[in-house]
């Protein structure tokens, strides 16, 4: 297998890739003692310039249940970037500093950036609206587990326009042959078209919807995201969208598919109501913690440990 070097985009990596990906995340998960001491002596750098619960908090406990170490930073109002220090040289020094840089940054493409500045690894946590590539191969660490990853049928829901997760699996998925994909989104949110001609050249059959009511019943998964306020450059009215655009128990209970699973990457603001956290349509909380193993195999693959 072609050596993975850094995990900047899921578009670099092959089915063979992330599938091995997932089977060292598997192992790491069922023997978690042959795996405690792996990353003793070394050192990981945590680079946050954007929040970040899940991401920044996984990759620590990671790295921690590895037996190794953590540096960085979640403000870098505490950095000499405050002192004007460019990207390029912080990047430079920390690479100096540490075996591996995981960052999450604002603007689309600065991991690649940083992937250009040193020898070091680098993964990439989310780059602006553009990707999210350990999000992904966790949502396929679950997907494998819950259903399967062949021959589905999924629905995105949501902000699909600034959502770098549903960027991503969409990307991802396309690998996996799926039956159909559904994007249900209000129109001011809808999938890029970058997005549909890709599926387009793989003649991967999709559908575009503006309601989830009478669109759920022959899903396998539907992928729920949270509007992107923070990245929204038109002005859009997002209060008049809510309910529309909220997916409650009364809506499935309705679209009676009992073996449907709702994914989320989360954090949620509204977008499922919290009275689905007690069916088992429940997968995000899992998938939270589905991070852990998925993060835990990518460190040791970069690192060349497995
Ligand atoms: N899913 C995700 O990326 O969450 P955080 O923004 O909390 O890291």
């Amino acid at each position: 297998m072609k050596d993975i070097k850094n995990i900047i985009s899921i578009k670099d990596l092959s089915s063979e890739q992330i599938n091995y990906i997932l089977t060292v995340a598997e192992d790491i998960e069922k023997n978690p003692e042959k795996y405690k001491n792996i990353l003793r002596g070394k050192v990981i750098a945590s680079l946050f310039f954007e929040p970040s619960t899940r991401t920044k908090l996984s990759f620590e406990t990671a790295i921690k249940k590895l037996g190794g170490n953590t540096v960085g930073f979640d403000d870098i109002q505490t950095t000499s970037v405050k002192k004007k220090e460019t990207f390029s040289d912080s990047i430079k020094v920390i690479a100096g500093y540490s075996d591996l840089v995981v960052m999450r940054t604002k603007i689309e493409g600065a991991s690649r950036l940083a992937s250009e500045m040193t020898d070091k690894p680098i993964i990439n946590g989310g780059d602006g609206t553009n990707q999210h590539p350990t999000q992904t191969l966790l949502d396929l660490y679950t997907i494998k587990k819950e259903k399967k990853l062949e021959n589905l049928t999924i629905g995105f829901f949501g902000d699909l326009k600034y959502g770098r997760t549903v960027h991503s699996l969409v990307e991802a998925i396309s690998l996996y042959q799926p039956k159909k994909i559904k994007f249900i989104s209000a129109p001011q949110f809808g999938i890029g078209k970058e997005y549909l001609e890709m599926l387009d050249k793989k003649e991967i059959e999709y559908e575009i919807h503006e309601e989830a009511k009478g669109n759920l019943k022959d899903l396998d998964i539907l992928y729920v995201t949270r509007t992107q306020v923070e990245r929204i450059v038109e002005p859009i009215e997002i209060e008049p969208l809510k309910k529309k655009y909220t997916i409650t128990k009364e809506l499935l209970d309705a679209e009676e598919n009992p073996e449907l699973i709702v994914m989320h990457p989360l954090p949620r603001v509204y977008e499922i109501s919290k009275e689905i956290d007690d069916t088992k349509h429940n997968v995000y909380f899992k998938q939270s913690n589905n991070g852990i193993p998925v993060r835990k195999a990518l460190i040791c693959i970069l690192l060349k440990l497995v």
